[in-house]
């Protein structure tokens, strides 16, 4: 299958590389310098599996700026955003989800969208009413820094949900 996956954070980039195992996969940041080390099979992150992934594993994985070529003929669109959490207004910073829907939207709107980052309770709701797309779902991540390979490789749940 087709993959993108938008942001290549721990959670982008353990994804990214956990699927592109088996998968096509197209990784987009909008950081040329992640991008490029990402192709040259360097991580950008610290993580004993993600490097050693990277540097062993025959891996079907390219990183990119250009997110057209990556969403255009994806199934799938792993949504690894950040969405820092604002103290002052009480409030999660979504926007950086918002950009990638739209541009996922335009480009290609069969494509299901998996929402890994982490967003506030509800949102995949008003998102899905706001956007009147049935296609972006929501999978909550649980891995920690420094093992987000190891945690997306034996996780010890998985949760899907509208
Ligand atoms: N790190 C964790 O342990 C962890 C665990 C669970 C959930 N999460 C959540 O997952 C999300 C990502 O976390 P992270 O730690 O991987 O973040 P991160 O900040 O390390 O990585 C996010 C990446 O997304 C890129 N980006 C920003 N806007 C983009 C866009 N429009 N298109 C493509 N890429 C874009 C950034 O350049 C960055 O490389 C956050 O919502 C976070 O709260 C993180």
């Amino acid at each position: 299958m087709k993959i993108a996956v938008a942001g290549t954070g721990y959670v982008g980039l353990s994804i990214a590389t956990l699927l592109a195992q088996h998968h096509e996969v197209m990784a987009v940041d909008i950081i040329e310098d992640k991008v490029n080390k990402i192709n040259n099979r360097m991580s950008p992150i610290q993580d004993e599996y993600i490097e050693k992934y990277l540097k062993e594993k025959e891996l079907n994985l390219t990183a990119t700026l250009n997110a057209e070529d990556a969403y255009k003929d994806a199934v799938f669109v792993i949504i690894a955003a950040p969405t820092n959490y604002d103290s002052k207004k009480n409030f999660f910073d979504t926007s950086a989800v918002e950009s990638v829907i739209k541009q996922v939207m335009e480009i290609n709107p069969d494509a299901i969208m998996v929402i890994k980052s982490t967003i506030p309770v509800g949102y995949t709701q008003s998102i899905r009413e706001k956007t009147g797309s049935k296609n972006i779902i929501f999978s909550p991540e649980f891995l920690r820094e420094s093992k987000a390979l190891y945690d997306n490789l034996y996780p010890s749940r998985i949760i899907v949900g509208t």
